[in-house]
């Protein structure tokens, strides 16, 4: 069930980069979905600018709390940073309605940037379920391997491979770099896939060539989260038509969507 509640502040800390975590308590949400979203309200009630609520992906769920790490880059994520210890935050969660498929034996997680959130919870799930699979984190630069002790303290290093662009941490190069080979390793894997359209547009290409499924959690803007504005549209290229991230996703099967 999707709750508008407002949720007390347990943590909010710059990490590194322009990557802030956001930790509240919100034991109503413990069971949202890995892949499910929120919309969060960054301003105060009362205050009209800036306005809508900005999407962040529900990053992980430890006890009671949520976690949420996002990149600062206008009004309403600087406005997020200036929440305090025990104030309070408007949530509208959990959002979407198509997360990842579950069936696959094998999956390679491919997460660019601050993207790897839209992809930790299932993760985890993974993890929990024992089910085989791999991450493939990439950045440009070290300083924006925000999520790097998210995966230490979760125990998921052993199955990651990270990336740095100027080789400034792990392998230097790009997130595609290795994968072909690592498909060739798993040919029963579902690429599961969330970052910049560049990047997923570049994993796209790869698993078609390589006849593999690959399902991305799409970003789009949006103002209302829930389907009604329609400002957050991609196109399907088998319907023919258009699909609101918000609403017929997040995620979607890769060889179906224009990017
Ligand atoms: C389903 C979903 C899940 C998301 N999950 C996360 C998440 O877990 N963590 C996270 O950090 N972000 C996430 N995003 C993206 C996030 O919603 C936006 O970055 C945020 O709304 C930006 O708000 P703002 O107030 O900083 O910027 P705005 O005021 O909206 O924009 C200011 C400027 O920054 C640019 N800008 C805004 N967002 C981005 C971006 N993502 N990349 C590059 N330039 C940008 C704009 O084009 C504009 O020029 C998600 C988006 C969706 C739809
Ligand atoms: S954000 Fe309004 S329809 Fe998706």
């Amino acid at each position: 069930m999707v709750l508008d509640n407002e949720y007390k502040v347990v943590e909010n800390r710059h990490i590194s980069g322009i990557t802030w975590l956001l930790k509240v308590e919100a034991p109503q949400l413990k069971n949202a979905p890995a892949g499910s979203f929120a919309m969060v309200l960054p301003r105060e009630e009362g205050v009209y600018d800036p306005l809508n609520r900005r999407a962040f992906a529900i990053a992980d769920i430890q006890g009671d709390n949520i976690l949420f790490f996002y990149d600062v880059y206008g009004k309403g994520t600087q406005a997020l940073t200036k929440k305090k210890v025990g104030d309070k935050v408007k949530i509208l969660a959990p959002l979407g309605n198509n997360f990842f498929p579950e069936d696959y034996p094998h999956y390679i997680l491919v997460g660019g940037g601050v993207g790897l959130a839209g992809l930790s919870l299932f993760a985890k799930k993974l993890n929990k379920a024992g089910k085989p699979f791999t991450i493939i984190y990439g950045v440009r630069r070290k300083e924006q391997l925000s999520m790097l002790s998210w995966l230490e303290e979760n125990g998921l290093m052993d199955k990651s491979i990270i990336y740095t662009e100027d080789g400034s941490y792990g392998k230097k190069g790009l997130v595609i770099d290795d994968l072909p080979q690592l498909i060739d390793q798993h040919p029963e894997t579902a690429l599961a896939v969330c970052g910049p359209k560049g990047m997923m547009k570049a994993v796209v290409n790869v698993a078609k060539e390589k006849n593999t499924p690959v399902y991305l959690s799409l970003e789009s803007k949006m103002a209302c989260g829930i389907g009604i504005c329609i400002g957050c549209v991609v196109k399907d290229t088998e319907k023919d038509n258009y699909v609101r991230v918000c609403y017929e996703g997040p995620v979607f099967d890769g060889y179906k969507i224009q990017l």
